[in-house]
């Protein structure tokens, strides 16, 4: 059965598994990139999710502070498991923390990942292209319910 949970330190191994093998299969046996970040979930991280299935990572969404902005990072899903709905969810729970917080959510991807639609579907928009491809969506602050005026008894 999948299991999403809040990520801690103890899940870093698997986690840069899961990350480096999909980064594999997208870019191939390109040089990796570090890790340090997804080594240090509790420090790099305000907020950082995995979906296990019977243990096994199977997905990861994250969120980091950048200058009063979120970053949306770590988005992935193992092949077996795409397109079912995963993605979206930790999406979902991934943008419920960012608008408590922020009102603004960014993040990058390239071109190889063919996924502006994926995160176009929340409302994400491009902003920027160069070597990455850089989208954006501004999140609106909680509703605040407006009190009435409390009467002043004299
Ligand atoms: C992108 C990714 C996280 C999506 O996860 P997922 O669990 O497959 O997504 P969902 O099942 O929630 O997808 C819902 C919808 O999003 C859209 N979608 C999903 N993946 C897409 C993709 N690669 N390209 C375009 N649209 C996509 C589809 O409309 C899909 O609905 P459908 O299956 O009914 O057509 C996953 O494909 C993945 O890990 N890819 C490799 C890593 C990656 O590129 N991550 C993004 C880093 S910026």
């Amino acid at each position: 059965m999948i299991h999403i949970r809040k990520a801690n330190n103890q899940d870093a191994k698997q986690a840069v598994i899961l990350i480096s093998s999909v980064l594999k299969e997208i870019f191939g046996e390109k040089p990796l990139p570090n890790y340090d970040d997804v080594n240090n979930i509790e420090g790099a991280y305000k907020f950082f999710i995995v979906a296990e299935d019977n243990g096994k990572i199977i997905g990861t969404t994250a969120v980091k502070e950048d200058e009063s902005s979120a970053r949306l990072s770590r988005v992935y899903i193992h092949k077996d498991y795409r397109r079912r709905g995963l993605g979206t969810l930790l999406v979902i729970k991934a943008l419920k923390f960012c608008a408590k917080k922020y009102k603004r959510v960014f993040l990058t991807t390239y071109k190889e990942m063919g996924v502006e639609g994926f995160y176009e579907k929340f409302g994400f928009k491009v902003y920027k292209r160069n070597e990455k491809i850089w989208m954006e969506k501004f999140l609106s602050p909680p509703i605040i319910k407006e009190t009435p005026v409390p009467e002043i008894s004299k």
